[in-house]
């Protein structure tokens, strides 16, 4: 077990981080936290979904969103459900798009309206139908645990990503919706997704409700893992996981992976400013741990 030298982060805030949120964030403000942790450094955006709007209102403005963003260079990945999704999201000048799937077919019905086997059958309808020029990440979601059917079989998810991936999406990211996972299940778990599917087309989106995203990210490095979503100030849930809170803090993984010696090019005390500064405005809960504590120690960067 070989940790990798250097690890690609997607931010997560202005897409998971803000659509459980009942108070519309202005689209502007979207964009600019989208700008300004660019500027820290992140080079990757879950920036916005093409949803329904009736089901996550949050999201409305999601093409709007897109149009606001001034930084050049990031990528930017929106959420797409369905055919019609994915239409927005190519009008709204997107090539990079993300497909739901999730293990359990109770958690698939309440977020998409489709079974598990509706959903499969929707993504290969999308990545056969779409643009040829597009690139797919298929999000694999309640990897290990459903809020409503509890824990799920690697064996199962593990076929679901290897599906993914003879379909032709690039990356599958395995979807710990709801942070009841540990470390032994996460390692159970990639033992059966890595044994199907190469480990540069795998990556980890953890939820921190139970506070192992951290313990959880360090088993996916373990096992070469470097492709990670996080979310600045521990941001995020989702609507149809009640009680779960965000992704793993992007300021907790930042200080992880420094300890680690693992490259990132991301700046943790511009992260934090930025995230603290969110939070602030938009009356939100600032959740890392780090980015307190880096903030405490250097109070001029926060
Ligand atoms: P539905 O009601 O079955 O859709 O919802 P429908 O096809 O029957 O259409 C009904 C209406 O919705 C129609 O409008 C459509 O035009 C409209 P009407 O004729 O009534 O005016 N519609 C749309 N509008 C905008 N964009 C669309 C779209 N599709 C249909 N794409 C649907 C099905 C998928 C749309 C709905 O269930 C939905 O939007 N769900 C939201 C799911 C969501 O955003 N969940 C949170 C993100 S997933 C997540 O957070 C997990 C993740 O972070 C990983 C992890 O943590 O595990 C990624
Ligand atoms: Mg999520």
């Amino acid at each position: 077990m070989t940790y990798p030298d250097r690890v690609t982060i997607t931010e997560s805030s202005s897409r998971d981080g803000l659509q459980s949120l009942g108070a519309f964030v202005p689209t502007e403000a979207k964009a600019g936290l989208i700008d300004d942790l660019a500027t820290a450094g992140l080079k990757s955006f879950d920036a916005v979904s093409f949803v329904s709007p009736k089901w996550v209102p949050q999201m409305a403005d999601g093409a709007e969103v897109i149009a606001a963003v001034h930084s050049d260079g990031p990528r930017l990945i929106g959420l797409v459900p369905n055919m019609q999704g994915l239409e927005n999201a190519v009008a709204a000048g997107l090539t990079d798009v993300a497909v739901l799937a999730a293990a359990s077919d109770t958690f698939s019905q309440r977020n998409i309206n489709a079974s598990v086997d509706e959903a499969m059958h929707r993504i290969r309808r999308i990545v056969l139908e779409g643009p040829v020029d597009l690139t797919y990440r298929a999000y694999v979601s309640t990897a290990t645990h459903c809020p409503y059917e509890g824990e799920q079989d690697p064996d199962w998810v593990a076929h679901l990503a290897e599906t993914l991936v003879e379909w032709g999406v690039e990356e599958v990211f395995l979807g710990e919706t709801i942070g009841m996972a540990t470390p032994a299940h996460v390692g159970r778990l990639l033992d059966e997704v890595l044994g199907l599917v190469p480990v540069d087309r795998v990556g980890v989106h953890f939820h921190d409700t139970y506070g192992q995203a951290v313990a959880n990210t360090v088993v996916a490095l373990e096992r070469g893992i470097d492709k990670m979503d996080a979310s600045a100030g521990g941001l995020g849930g989702c609507p149809y996981a009640p009680g779960a809170t965000g992704n793993v803090a992007t300021e907790d993984l930042l200080w992880l992976l420094d300890g680690l010696g693992i490259k990132h090019g991301v700046d943790l005390a511009a992260v934090a400013e930025v995230a603290q500064r969110f939070c602030l405005d938009h009356d939100l809960t600032y959740n890392s741990r780090a980015g307190k504590a880096a903030s405490a120690a250097s109070p001029s960067s926060g």
